[in-house]
């Protein structure tokens, strides 16, 4: 699978296969002095697969988890950029989740005032959702993606043999995402989580997620208007996980109490739920109802007294709409 994503800084193209890592030297051009970076949680045999086609590349590797996603962590792959010569021509490629790609990506568009940067993501998540997009970030105070750019990666290489590695929660913790892309653009991508056999459908599941990912972005890159309906979910979703301290639950399982707290719709409801249980997701939260409110108060999002939210009417299309907080502290207690 190919597809070309337009941007205003380029056009880059993302390819799917099978053993495609293990064939990520011949498909990148001019990358003769690449910088690796991955984490410690990446199984060795795909860091050393990527390793052996560039044996003279210095691999980064950082502590796997959240907690990396910082400043601090950042600043040090950028010291070892500079101590290993790595020049404005040269291009970093981020070899990991989420976590890692987020952070690789923002060293690159801060380094020398930006280099160039391939993702190959290794979780459904970053498959599905954070390695395209171009959003890079890292995390400052406890305060989610606080500091970040806008930054498109050069090329996005999706291997799914390195997925048979993920642990089963890691797995449905990104097909999450994907459950939101089809709610808000793909009732086709959704109903496929309805039957037992979706893992049949893999990849399926992730090209179409791209695909709607893909003509979002292209359509609104900055997030000025309808890339706002990615966030579907998010809203509640985001306070649950700073609720948590970024540690009992995962971001994607975070985004689905979120969808299943916003939706106004029973029987979409509904639906939504056998979905998450058929992913063993939770429905739901303990989280006290005044930190949520509050947190969501505080999110950089909401402007005065309203908030933006996405609602999904009928399965394939999503609206924004403004909440006023007190919608919000009614729907907080559910
Ligand atoms: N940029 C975006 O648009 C965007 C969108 C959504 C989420 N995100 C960010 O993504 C991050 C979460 O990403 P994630 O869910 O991939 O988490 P993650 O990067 O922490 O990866 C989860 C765990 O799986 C391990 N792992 C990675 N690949 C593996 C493999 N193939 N086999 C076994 N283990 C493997 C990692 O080491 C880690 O321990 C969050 O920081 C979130 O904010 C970014
Ligand atoms: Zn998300």
């Amino acid at each position: 699978m190919k597809m070309n994503v337009r941007t205003s800084q380029n056009m880059y193209e993302i390819r799917m296969g099978h053993g495609l890592l293990y064939h990520v030297s011949e498909i990148i051009q001019d990358a003769e002095h690449p910088f690796l970076v991955s984490d410690s949680g990446v199984p060795q045999q795909w860091r050393d697969a990527l390793q052996k086609q560039y044996p003279d590349a210095h691999m980064h590797v950082i502590e796997q988890g959240e907690r990396s996603k910082s400043i601090k962590v950042c600043s040090e792959i950028l010291e070892d950029m500079l101590k290993h010569d790595v020049s404005r021509r040269d291009k970093i490629i981020a070899l990991g989740g989420g976590v890692v790609t987020d952070i690789a990506g923002f060293a690159a568009s801060i380094y020398m005032r930006g280099i160039r940067y391939i993702n190959i993501p290794t979780t459904t998540l970053a498959q599905i959702d954070s390695s395209i997009g171009g959003k890079t970030a890292v995390d400052l105070a406890g305060v989610k993606n606080s500091i970040g750019s806008f930054w498109q990666p050069e090329m996005v290489l999706i291997d799914p043999d390195v997925l048979t590695t993920l642990s089963e929660r890691h797995l449905h913790n990104g097909l999450i995402e994907a459950v939101k892309a089809g709610m808000i653009k793909d009732p086709a991508l959704f109903e496929l989580f309805e039957n037992d056999d979706y893992m049949d459908h893999l990849e399926e599941i992730i090209e179409r997620s791209l695909q709607v990912k893909k003509e979002i972005v292209e359509e609104d890159e900055k997030e000025t208007g309808v890339r706002k309906l990615l966030n579907f979910g998010h809203t509640f979703g985001h306070a649950y996980e700073s609720y948590y301290k970024l540690d009992q639950y995962y971001h994607g399982e975070c985004v689905g109490m979120g969808m299943m707290t916003i939706l106004n719709d029973e029987n979409i409801r509904k639906r939504l739920q056998a979905v998450l249980e058929r992913l063993k997701a939770p429905l739901n939260c303990a989280a006290d109802a005044d930190a949520v409110v509050s947190l969501i108060h505080n999110d950089k999002k909401t402007d005065h007294d309203t908030v933006q939210i996405v609602q999904v009417n009928e399965i394939g299309h999503a609206e924004l709409q403004k909440w006023t907080m007190k919608e919000i502290e009614e729907r907080a207690e559910r």
